[in-house]
This record gives C-alpha cells, structure tokens and sequence, in this order.
C-alpha cells in the first residue's frame, strides 16, 4: 500500500449543489443571506480573548468556513485551537474581535441562541451522554425544535447505519468511531447551518478516521459548511478547501488545504517533513 491516503480528498468543488439532504436548516440555496458581503458565511475574526480572568489565550485570532467548504484547524497540542472554536460558539468572553455568521455579528449572543442561529457544535471531550442510549442522544440534539425531527433522525440513521443498528444501546458502550458518529449525528439533529467539530477523529484508528472523513465529507455536500479542528494534519488538509495552522493562539499560516500541504515551512513544523 503506497499511500493509503493517496485516493481521498473533497475532489467535488461543488459540494453545495447536488446536496439533496434536508439535513440543513432550509434557507441555505446558495442565495446571498441578507447581508450578502464577500465574508465567510461563519468568521471569528481577529479573536482575543482567554478564560474567565485569566490571560489572554487567543491573539488576534481568524478561523472562517465558506458556503460549501470544509475548513480545517490545525496546530500543535494547546495551540488554542479548542479554545478558538469555543469562542465562535460563544463559550468565552471575547476582549477583542468579533464572530459572524451569514452577514450577522453574533457575538453576543449565547451558546444556545447561536444553536437557534444554526450552528451545530461538535466539543472536543464530553460530547455525548453515555448512559442515555444513541437514539436518546439523537432526541436530546433536537432539544430546539418544536416540529416533528423523526425524518433528521432517519437521515443521520442513513448517514451512519451502524447508529441505527445500535440505537437501543447506551451511547457509553460504543467503539469510540461510534461515539464519534453519535456526536456528530446529535449535532445534525438541529438542521444546523453550519458544522464545527473539535477533532471528530480523536482517539480512532487510521481505517475508521478514513470513514468519518468520508461522512464529513458526505455532510459537507448536503450543504453544511464544515470548520473542524484535526489532529490528523495531512489527511485533513487534503479533504480542507481551507486550512488553518494557529501556533499560541495565533494565526501562523493560512491558505488552501493544498497550499498549506506544498508550503515547505509547514510541512516541515507540521506535517513531519
Ligand atoms: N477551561 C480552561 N481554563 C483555563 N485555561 C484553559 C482552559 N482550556 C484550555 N486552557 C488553556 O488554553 C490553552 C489552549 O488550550 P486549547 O485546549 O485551546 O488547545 P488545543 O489547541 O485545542 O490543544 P489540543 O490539541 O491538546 O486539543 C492551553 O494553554 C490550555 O491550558
Ligand atoms: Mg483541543
């Protein structure tokens, strides 16, 4: 096996438009929003910012996804890159910069009221509960909506079958591939607008990283922009339209998935040569 990797990669550049899925919130058709700019459908830009009165661990901090992308942080362990994706979902006080999302500045907004706005989150640790079963899981991500959420729950069902097979067991009994999956599927359950997961592959073996890529991959054509954060930097810069390297809580380089993979400086900080 020459490059086990050689043959994966978000070769469709036009994820948005085959997307047949109401896995997404209805009003994302590639229509501008109603602040229609050129800025990223979600940013947080120029972020500063730390924990409760501690110092500041995100300096002049940019993350961005694109309608139809998939975005990708990456970075050294306590780079802040946890730390960035929970300032754009609202779970620290920003002292600087702003978050938006489709035209609109949310930053003040709570971590729920950004889940009405349509982002789907996906932490890093403590992303499920263990002992409600997969399918009490899938009904506890739906917890906003009022309407009937049984056809996104066949949906994720579709997405992952192996969920749908063991929807009866408790979440904290599953493979941790599967919990992954229970995770994801939780936060697909609101319809989100826009998907961030913190390391959706943590703790996996090469084969199942391999298949959750390809799901990502398969959730970012119905529609939903993805921003994850990666610790498998190369293979995640491969299925990247974006990537981001942040170093102490700063941008240390930014580009294309395939600039950041061919910048010497890069590979030789970041991907092992
Ligand atoms: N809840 C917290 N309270 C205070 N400091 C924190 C908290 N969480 C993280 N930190 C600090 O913030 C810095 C960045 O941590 P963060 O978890 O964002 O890094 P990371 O890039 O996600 O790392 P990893 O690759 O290990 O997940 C570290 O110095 C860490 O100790
Ligand atoms: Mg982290």
């Amino acid at each position: 096996m020459s490059d086990p990797y050689g043959d994966r990669g978000n070769k469709d550049r036009s994820i948005t438009k085959g997307g047949s899925s109401t896995l997404q919130a209805g009003r994302y058709s590639g229509q501008p929003g109603p602040a229609a700019s050129d800025e990223p459908f979600l940013i947080g830009s120029a972020m500063t910012g730390g924990y409760g009165k501690g110092p500041d661990i995100l300096h002049d901090c940019t993350i961005a996804v694109e309608k139809g992308e998939i975005a990708v942080i990456v970075g050294p362990n306590g780079a802040g890159k946890s730390t960035a994706m929970k300032a754009v979902f609202g779970m620290l006080d920003l002292r600087g910069g702003d978050v938006r999302l489709d035209g609109e500045s949310i930053a003040s907004l709570s971590p729920q009221a950004r889940v009405v706005k349509g982002m789907g989150f996906v932490p890093q640790t403590q992303n499920i509960f263990t002992t409600m079963t997969v399918e009490e899981n899938l009904e506890m991500g739906a917890f906003i909506r009022k309407d009937d959420f049984r056809g996104t729950m066949e949906q994720v069902y579709d997405l992952f079958p192996i969920l749908k097979e063991k929807r009866r067991q408790k979440a904290g009994e599953l493979s941790g591939g599967q919990r992954q999956q229970v995770a994801v599927g939780r936060a697909l359950m609101t319809r989100p607008k826009v998907l961030m997961l913190d390391e959706p592959t943590a703790g996996v073996s090469p084969i199942v990283m391999d298949e959750l890529f390809d799901r990502i991959i398969e959730v970012a054509r119905t529609g939903i922009p993805i921003l994850m954060v990666e610790q498998n930097a190369r293979q995640a810069l491969e299925i990247a339209d974006k990537g981001y390297v942040l170093v102490q809580g700063c941008n240390a380089h930014s580009g294309t998935g395939q600039d950041l993979l061919a910048d010497p400086e890069v590979r030789r900080s970041f991907l092992g040569g």
